[in-house]
């Protein structure tokens, strides 16, 4: 037994594919006297299949008691007939939920071989590393009252943006607990000049930086203009903390400034558990590719780099974590690229498992 517990769920389609790269890397690291204890248990269609529920009530009690699980992606055609409570995505959806995973990471980080990748000038986001934290268990998707009524002969519809002060203060110690591992740098977002869940965001963080991390630069920005500087020099930002809606909006315009889907990886963290790790799940933004499942054709960085994040957030392995993003950055120089990376020029794309060796190839050459 190590004292670094951490549960992984492959999913379905490619997911499987994807995680049999970072078991190489976990291993590797074995190899170095950093080893993990290491669990492995279905998810998704793969535990429906197995047992007749998305997600097995001891996988749930599992996920609650590691450092950290690490998922790869839920759901396929074959699902699409199941009844809603038990598809591949409700596994997810309760593991998400039962942890009471508040803040959802998404860094937008760009690796020089692939700054042309982007729609952005190659200097606007050449080296870019920046992190949206997202609060994903409040806001206007949750709050009351909401739905669609009658008034009059004309419909209206409404949602409710509702925050509480406590439901702010987690999500913000969230991205100052992140900078300081980081750039200690946090910009916190919203409409305060419009809202008064907006006035109380602003508040609620700012009193959390005085009390608790005065020695993380805070500043604050409307969401709006927010948008705008993320297009015009995203590099100005470390930690972006928002609300549930706008976080939406911001994480996904932040990680297209740097490509593809197969590179993205994300977080969801929750309170801090009784050793001070944060509870955590991590896992890579895409799904599990169906149309490519079974080809060797997946690319593994989504996969590898959430792995990173783990070591870094989860694990206070930060040097580990920089490590793999190196090796990551190293192969992609090298002109290694999956089918996803590649434009219409002739190169040969590399498989799955190529791409997870040549990383770890890196990693022991480092
Ligand atoms: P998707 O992300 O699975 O695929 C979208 C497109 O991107 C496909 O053309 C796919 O081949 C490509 N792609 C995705 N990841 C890639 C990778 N690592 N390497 C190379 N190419 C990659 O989204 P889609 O097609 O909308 O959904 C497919 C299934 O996945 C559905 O059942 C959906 O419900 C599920 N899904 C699951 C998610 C999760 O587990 N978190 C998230 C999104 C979708
Ligand atoms: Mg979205």
């Amino acid at each position: 037994m190590t004292n670094r517990s951490l549960l992984i769920l492959p999913g379905d389609g490619i997911g499987p594919e994807v995680m049999a790269e970072v078991r190489k890397i976990i291993d590797w690291f074995g190899t170095q006297g950093i080893a993990f204890d290491v669990s492995e248990d279905l998810v998704g269609g793969a535990a429906y299949d197995a047992h007749g529920t998305p997600l097995h009530d001891d996988t749930m009690a599992k996920a609650q008691e590691v450092d950290a699980v690490l998922l790869g992606a839920v759901g396929g055609p074959k699902y699409d007939v199941l009844d809603f409570s038990v598809k591949p995505e409700r596994g997810l959806l309760r593991l998400r939920k039962e942890m009471d995973l508040y803040a959802n990471l998404r860094p937008a980080q760009c690796f020089d071989a692939l700054a042309d990748f982007s729609s952005l000038k190659k200097d606007v986001v050449a080296g870019l590393d920046i992190m949206i934290v997202r609060e994903l268990t409040s806001g206007v998707y949750f709050g009351e009252p909401r739905g669609i009524h009658k008034e009059g002969n004309e419909r209206v519809g409404i949602n409710t943006q509702r925050y509480t002060e406590s439901e702010i203060a987690r999500v913000a110690r969230s991205a100052f607990e992140l900078a300081r591992k980081r750039g200690n740098k946090v910009c916190s977002m919203e409409k305060a000049n419009v809202m008064e869940s907006g006035i109380l965001w602003r508040d609620v963080v700012q009193e959390v930086h005085d009390a608790e991390y005065p020695d993380v630069e805070l500043s604050h920005m409307y969401a709006d203009a927010g948008a705008m500087q993320l297009t015009r020099w995203p590099k100005q930002f470390d930690v972006i903390v928002t609300d549930n809606l706008f976080g939406d909006l911001l994480s996904d315009l932040a990680a297209m400034l740097t490509g593809s889907l197969g590179m993205l990886p994300s977080a969801s963290l929750g309170a801090p558990m009784a050793n001070g790790r944060p509870k955590a799940l991590y896992e890579p933004v895409h799904g599990s590719a169906p149309d490519i499942a079974g080809q060797g054709k997946a690319n593994p960085i989504a996969c590898i780099l959430s792995f990173a994040m783990a070591l870094r957030y989860s694990f206070d392995l930060g040097d580990a974590a920089d490590k793999v993003e190196k090796a990551v950055e190293a192969v992609l120089a090298d002109g290694l690229r999956t089918a996803d990376l590649l434009g219409e020029e002739g190169t040969t794309p590399v498989s799955t498992a190529e791409m997870g060796d040549a990383i770890v190839a890196k990693l022991a050459a480092s």
